[in-house]
């Protein structure tokens, strides 16, 4: 949806609404101009109340984030002549997030993307997994952490809005051994970054890997499709995949082929040729050039219409290419409007897909004692 309001009149409005409304949302943190409020998002169809947060900064930025799979529901970010628009896919309500939906901004785990026939072997020990993607274990299968409900705490220090989302996962929820407690901490700067940092600690040896699943369009949710958007992936190589989304193992250049982003380049423009399974389209991980370990620029898109413009910054050694693929108009969404082919891409940062399988990737294997830690910043700006 789009709003004709300045960012900064829209922060000033927004703040009027609720003094003039008290009791409205509870406002959990007011200083320096950012703030976090807290409402209800409703009740999942087991009974557990689900909360919304709603992160504002001091340039009326606001993101919100549900309980319910530490998702994120809505992002509104200024254009270029100010203009806000919210520049994420999702829906109004909870019993749409309860529906079948593929993941619109949750938090994913235990294990982020594909574990072949969703087997594994640790310490010994053959474990199996749901099979929810034709033969594959996806996003922490059956239940994973995008259908849980999290419990939330505002973290907010210095007047930066921020709020930490904790989960608990059962020793052998969903197939995976050992318990394993995540966190996810979203935080508004008012530099216009929404930082997401992970932790995550187990008491048995495991396997993690924690992503966010959220869908851009940087022209607004609802406003068409993001092939003209331009990709820039500071990544030379790529984890090229059989015909169902498992690696191969190769770890292969993109130098002149169709997977190289390392200059700008319209996602649209060679989305036909690449190669692949039917529908076709971007669904790849690259091996980010940083190698991972230290927060470091990944990508940058920017729309030419609005100017929006979204770097991606992580510590993760890689990120998945999503271009919407399998969206085929039969979800509507927040702004009324059905959501086709390529509504909106993913840039999900993370460890390689079916790592456990591949000893030649960065490993995903979590040891008691130690503690995992991630961190990924997509920050916007305009030109
Ligand atoms: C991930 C996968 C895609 C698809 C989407 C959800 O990004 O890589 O293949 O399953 O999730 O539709």
């Amino acid at each position: 949806m789009r709003h004709r309001i300045p960012a900064a009149a829209a922060a000033c409005a927004t703040m009027a609404v609720l003094t003039a409304v008290p009791g409205l949302a509870q406002t959990a943190a007011v200083s320096k101009g950012g703030r976090v409020e807290k409402s209800s998002f409703g009740t999942t169809k087991d009974g557990q109340a689900v909360d919304l947060y709603t992160l504002t900064n001091a340039k009326g930025v606001v993101a919100k984030v549900i309980t319910y799979g530490a998702l994120l529901t809505e992002l509104h970010v200024p254009d270029k002549s100010g203009m806000m628009a919210d520049v994420v896919l999702g829906f109004k309500t909870l019993d749409r997030y309860e529906s079948d939906h593929p993941y619109f901004g949750a938090t994913i785990g235990r294990v982020a993307n594909r574990i072949a026939k969703g087997r594994f072997k640790l310490g010994g020990q053959e474990y199996a997994l749901a099979a929810n993607n034709g033969p594959n274990h996806l996003h922490g299968g059956l239940r994973g952490f995008d259908k849980r409900v999290w419990k939330a705490q505002p973290v907010s220090t210095g007047g930066v809005p921020a709020v930490r989302f904790t989960y608990t996962s059962a020793d052998m929820e969903e197939g995976y051994p050992g318990a394993l407690t995540a966190t996810v901490t979203y935080t508004l700067t008012h530099a216009n970054e929404l930082r997401l940092e992970y932790t995550a600690v187990t008491d048995k040896p495991t396997i993690v890997n924690l992503t966010n699943h959220s869908y851009f369009n940087l022209a607004g949710d609802g406003q068409g499709t993001i092939l003209d958007h331009e990709l820039t992936i500071m990544a030379d190589r790529f984890t090229p995949v059989d015909d169902t989304l498992i690696p191969t193992g190769e770890i292969a250049s993109v130098r002149g082929t169709v997977m190289d982003f390392n200059r700008a380049t319209p996602i649209g423009a060679r989305i036909a040729e690449v190669p692949g399974p039917a529908p076709g389209g971007y669904d790849h991980n690259y091996v980010l050039s940083h190698g991972g370990g230290v927060l470091a620029m990944s990508a940058t898109v920017r729309d030419p219409k609005s100017g929006r413009v979204m770097d991606v910054l992580t510590s993760e050694p890689g990120i998945q290419l999503y271009t919407g693929n399998f969206l085929d108009g039969t979800l509507t969404g927040k702004a009324g409007v059905a959501y086709q082919r390529h509504a909106g891409f993913c840039l999900e940062t993370q460890h390689f897909p079916d790592a456990i399988n591949h000893p030649n990737f960065p490993p995903v294997v979590l040891q008691p004692g130690r503690t995992f830690k991630s961190t990924t910043v997509y920050r916007f700006s305009a030109r």
